[in-house]
């Protein structure tokens, strides 16, 4: 098949370990609040999925303020996980969530493995809430990283949370802060992650050569956006091709994606499904134009489906 006008309309849906998406693309978390701030600005409902910012046991204020700045092709943010609690996303979040139709994967962040499991037994009992991303990778909190940079500590961590999380699918998110990240996934995948999410945002640092003082309150932040696009490529790929592939167990794909082409490189490197976050911020619809780019794409190279494209780089 060549792919002419009277090619069928390619298939977009996508099924991640059973939660099954009409389209691969979904918002990056902690990127559009937890729906209701994104709203006005594109209908979630066209969306694949939708992915909320981090929810903990108890509110988290975040860190001091200035928390975000721009840098070359990108930004630095050390928001810190600022969220009201779990109390507060069950009574005030979910109604909304709930009401959306589509897939809505709840990010998850905790200061131990008991606060982990604490958030994700409360979510599981929530019928619209599709998947839990346990974020382990955020490097704007102190102990942000401690289980996603210790293969060691993650196992176990993924595995307490997998004993209590009977109907929601389980995904655990990976740091590119990291020696070797096929390590971080193997231990997810051995802990019980059903999907991998990568990649969270690199550790940076900005300097007001002014006044000599960093430009973001917490110091240190996490880089985002396409500066960091052929970093996360490049880890999809590791993590696909020397654990994911062979365990079965499909990738959610984020770091930088902007267009459509950058959503075609992420498959192409083995991401199943797409995240974007950043992007978002200068253009919310970038997402919209994203899938239509793909079914495009798709229909030009005679392919069918996003399956066609996953892990298909010619290396
Ligand atoms: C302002 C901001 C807040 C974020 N908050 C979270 C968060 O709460 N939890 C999380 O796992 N990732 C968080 N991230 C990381 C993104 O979900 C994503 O992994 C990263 O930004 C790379 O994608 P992007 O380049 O498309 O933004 C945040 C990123 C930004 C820019």
């Amino acid at each position: 098949m060549t792919g002419t006008e009277t090619s069928p309309t390619p298939d977009l849906s996508v099924n991640l370990a059973g939660m099954v998406m009409k389209n691969p693309v979904m918002t990056a978390s902690g990127t559009s609040g937890y729906g209701p701030e994104y709203s006005p600005y594109l209908d979630i409902t066209s969306l694949g999925a939708f992915v909320t910012k981090a929810v903990t046991v108890a509110e988290r204020k975040g860190n001091p303020q200035p928390r975000t700045v721009e840098t070359p092709g990108g930004m630095l943010n050390a928001i810190g996980l600022a969220n009201a609690g779990l109390e507060d996303f069950l009574t005030e979040k979910v109604p909304y969530l709930s009401e959306l139709g589509i897939p809505v994967i709840v990010n998850v962040a905790g200061h131990d493995a008991e606060e982990f499991a604490t958030v994700c037994r409360a979510l599981d009992e929530v019928p619209c809430i599709t998947g839990l991303e346990l974020n382990v990778s955020c490097p704007n909190v102190s102990d942000g990283l401690d289980y996603g940079s210790d293969a060691a500590r993650l196992e176990p961590l993924v595995a307490r949370v997998r004993k209590d999380v009977r109907r929601a699918k389980l995904i655990v998110k990976l740091s590119p802060n990291v020696t070797d990240i096929s390590a971080m996934a193997q231990a997810a995948v051995n802990g019980g992650a059903e999907i991998l999410s990568l990649i969270n945002t690199l550790g940076g640092m900005a300097i007001n050569v002014d006044t000599f003082k960093p430009m973001l309150a917490n110091v240190t932040g996490g880089l985002s956006g396409p500066a960091i696009r052929p970093v996360a490529v490049r880890l999809v790929h590791k993590v696909y091709t020397e654990v994911a592939r062979e365990a079965g167990v499909p990738i959610i794909g984020m770091g930088g994606i902007a267009n459509w082409r950058d959503a075609a490189e992420f498959h192409l490197a083995g991401a199943a499904a797409i995240a974007v976050g950043t992007a978002t911020f200068v253009d919310p619809t970038v997402l919209n134009q994203i899938c239509d780019g793909l079914s495009k794409y798709l229909t030009r190279k005679g392919l069918h489906s996003i399956g066609d494209l996953v892990g298909q780089v010619r290396t």
